[in-house]
């Protein structure tokens, strides 16, 4: 499907975005294995929380869907999934392939995994490694590196584990395994990443402690909760952007997911001179939520790096749109992990922002983006990447003339209705 976005003079509006990816799938995954009826309300209905959904159906949970956003998981407790008569396809969705993985290492029955093309190209020993230490059988393309990956699981011991790089699907593939082994399971981690899954855990009653970067657990019971996801940060960064770009703009985002590992976005616009402010701070289901302003005016250049960089790990390709506009250089570094994700985000960023007028260039880690002052229309290529098509509808906003952005139906993995809300910027 092709996208076409035409430039915008001023925004002035209040929106709202859809639930946190991270979170609807912790949701239906966490409510799977506990005891009880999870009631999951504002969940995202993007195609990778469906395949979730699908998954955790194959191994014998219902969900019972209320609404397009509000689930029912009827939980059967740790001992309740039982062995899918088939494959289950994880579609384009690395969370649902690596957190579940974690789960069904703790199952003593075979399953086998996969996904679509993009899936099966990325690396899948971050979570068999730790797995296979702890007891679980995994085989997988290429000496077990890629997908499809078969699972045989069972009796699991608790390993002492420290994860490579920071990464929330690997810390929680191997805390979610931790949950049906002996003894005790611990990660500790280079840097921060999202800590939505320990947030979970505990709500759901599991035996967790989290102390700086290394969290422990022990094999827990759940009970079902309800859970209330927030709005998506990381789908409220691109109207973020939106305002912080467009001078004289106002937009404000409601009921936004605020937890701090996921903030990053809001600390750079901040910095690159952006005027940011939140309202109607709360908490709900163990997150932070608030509704967040941004006010267009001039933004300059900036470095991005180190710890910061698993804080607004998805939202670079965005952040690479704000940096193209700003005055003087931005430098995006310590930033390898964008080259395996839904496609290679470094290069597909370059490319395509350079096809929009932007200076903009990749190196090892990272990229350099000079800031320019004006932008042309152009076709670009989506890389079947929904953050990629969404950065770059975002700098279309800032060029002149039309942009065609094509394969954009991929945004409907992450943000279903993202083409309504951009186009409601108009009016
Ligand atoms: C996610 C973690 C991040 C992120 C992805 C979602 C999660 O991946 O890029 O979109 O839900 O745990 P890594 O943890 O592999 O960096």
């Amino acid at each position: 499907m092709d996208m076409t976005i035409n430039p915008v003079n001023s925004l002035d509006c209040i929106i709202d975005v859809p639930g946190d990816k991270s979170i609807s799938h912790r949701s239906v995954m966490i409510g799977a294995i506990a005891d009880g009826v999870t009631d999951i309300e504002n969940f995202l209905p993007g195609e990778d929380c469906l395949s979730t959904v699908g998954c955790i159906r194959q191994l014998g949970i219902e969900v019972k869907q209320i609404s397009p956003t509000h689930l029912q998981v009827k939980g059967k407790g740790r001992e309740g999934l039982s062995e899918p008569e088939n494959y289950m396809d994880a579609g384009n969705s690395g969370t649902t392939i690596r957190l579940l993985s974690g789960i069904l290492a703790g199952q003593d029955f075979l399953s086998i995994l996969t996904g679509d093309a993009s899936i099966r190209r990325r690396p899948m020993a971050r979570i068999a490694e730790p797995l296979r230490q702890m007891g679980a059988e995994i085989r997988g393309r290429s000496a077990g590196r890629f997908a499809p990956l078969a699972i045989q699981g069972g009796h699991l011991q608790g390993i002492d584990y420290r994860t490579p790089v920071a990464s929330a699907q690997i810390k929680s593939a191997v805390l979610l395994a931790g949950l049906f082994a002996d003894g005790e399971t611990a990660v500790t981690e280079p840097a921060p990443s999202r800590d939505h899954t320990e947030k979970m855990l505990q709500a759901f009653g599991a035996d967790i402690q989290a102390d700086g970067l290394r969290t422990v657990v022990k094999a827990s019971s759940l009970t079902a909760r309800q859970v209330v996801v927030p709005g998506d940060i990381s789908s409220a960064a691109f109207f973020l952007v939106a305002g912080a770009i467009i001078p004289g703009s106002r937009i404000t985002v409601r009921n936004v997911g605020l937890n701090l590992t996921r903030t990053g976005i809001l600390d750079v616009l901040e910095e690159m001179g952006a005027s940011i402010s939140i309202g109607n701070r709360r908490e709900n289901s163990g997150e932070l939520i608030g509704d967040i302003t941004v006010a267009g005016q001039g933004l300059k250049g900036v470095v991005i790096g180190g710890d910061l960089i698993p804080r607004l790990i998805d939202e670079i390709p965005v952040l690479a749109v704000a940096a193209a506009v700003a005055e003087g250089k931005t430098t995006i570094k310590d930033a390898t992990e964008l080259k395996v994700k839904e496609s290679n985000r470094l290069r597909a960023i370059a490319t395509e922002l350079t096809r929009l007028g932007a200076d903009i260039s990749e190196t090892d880690d990272g990229l350099i983006i000079n800031g320019r002052r004006n932008f042309n229309g152009a076709v670009c290529n989506s890389y079947h990447d929904h953050r990629i098509a969404m950065a770059c509808a975002l700098m279309a906003l800032r060029a002149s003339g039309q942009t065609v952005v094509q394969g954009a139906e991929c945004i409907d993995i992450s943000f279903p209705g993202f083409q309504k809300t951009l186009g409601s910027l108009y009016i």
